[in-house]
Formats: C-alpha cells, sequence, structure tokens
C-alpha cells in the first residue's frame, strides 16, 4: 500500500516536471527573413528603426532582444503609447517570425573595440 502511494507520487511529479518542460519551450519557431518582411510591413520600423535600434518614437528592440513571453505581451497588450497587434493583425506565428527576426540583428560593437573612439 505504502509502496503504491509512492509509486503514485513519483508519477505525478513526473508528469507536472513533463508538463512544466512543457509550458518553459522556447518561443515557437519563427522564419527570420519572414520576420523581415513583416517588420517592415507591418510598421515596426517606423518607430524602432530598421536594425531595432530604436529612435524617436520607440525604444531599441536589441541588444538585449526582450524575452519573448514580455515580447508578446508587449504586441497584444502595449504598456503605453505604442499601438497594439492583435492576433487579427499579426498571428502567433508572423510574431514568433518578427522575433527570430530581432534575434538575428547583430549586437553593435562595444565602444572599446572601435580604435577611433580609444583616442
Ligand atoms: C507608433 C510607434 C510604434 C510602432 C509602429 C511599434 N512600436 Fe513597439 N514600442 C513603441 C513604444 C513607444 C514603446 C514603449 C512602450 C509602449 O509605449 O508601450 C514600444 C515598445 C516595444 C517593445 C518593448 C521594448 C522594451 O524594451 O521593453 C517591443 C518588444 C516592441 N515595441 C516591439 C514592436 C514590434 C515587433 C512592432 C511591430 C509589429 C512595434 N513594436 C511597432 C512604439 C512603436
Amino acid at each position: 500500500m505504502f509502496h503504491r502511494v509512492l509509486t503514485l507520487g513519483a508519477g505525478i511529479a513526473a508528469g507536472l516536471l513533463v508538463a512544466n518542460l512543457a509550458f518553459a519551450q522556447a518561443p515557437p519557431r519563427g522564419n527570420a527573413a519572414t520576420g523581415k518582411t513583416l517588420y517592415e510591413g507591418v510598421g515596426c520600423f517606423q518607430c524602432h528603426g530598421f536594425a531595432g535600434q530604436g529612435g524617436g518614437a520607440g525604444p531599441k528592440l536589441v541588444d538585449p532582444v526582450t524575452p519573448y513571453e514580455a515580447f508578446v505581451v508587449q504586441l497584444r497588450t502595449p504598456r503605453q503609447v505604442m499601438p497594439p497587434y492583435t492576433a487579427r493583425v499579426l498571428t502567433d506565428q508572423q510574431a514568433a517570425d518578427i522575433y527570430a527576426h530581432l534575434l538575428t540583428i547583430p549586437k553593435s560593437p562595444d565602444a572599446a573595440s572601435i580604435p577611433m573612439l580609444r583616442n
């Protein structure tokens, strides 16, 4: 009896662990090339710059890129003045594509690595 309870407990624990892992999964696979087209097509670049470097109207999006969960929350329910992009405008897959694109944008070089800035 006691042994069966233990086995059941272990089974539940293992089940929860698996469920947890599934939940904490990486963002859906995005296509960076499609994401770039979307980023430029739906107007993200207008406020965030072509390289996600930020501009007058929006903060920089790279270096570092926000975690995926926060990215989606901001997209669907922006904190302040950014217009919302609902799932009808951008599907979850398209959001993932844009995210994949942001991840491909190279980091700007460290100022210390630019000789001219060291003089
Ligand atoms: C009209 C200007 C504008 C457009 C267009 C726009 N944004 Fe924004 N975005 C902002 C502003 C301003 C903020 C700062 C927070 C806020 O206002 O909600 C922001 C914040 C963000 C953040 C959070 C950045 C951080 O450091 O927390 C992300 C991610 C983001 N935008 C992604 C996008 C994506 C992707 C698109 C296109 C689908 C987009 N934005 C289109 C203005 C814009």
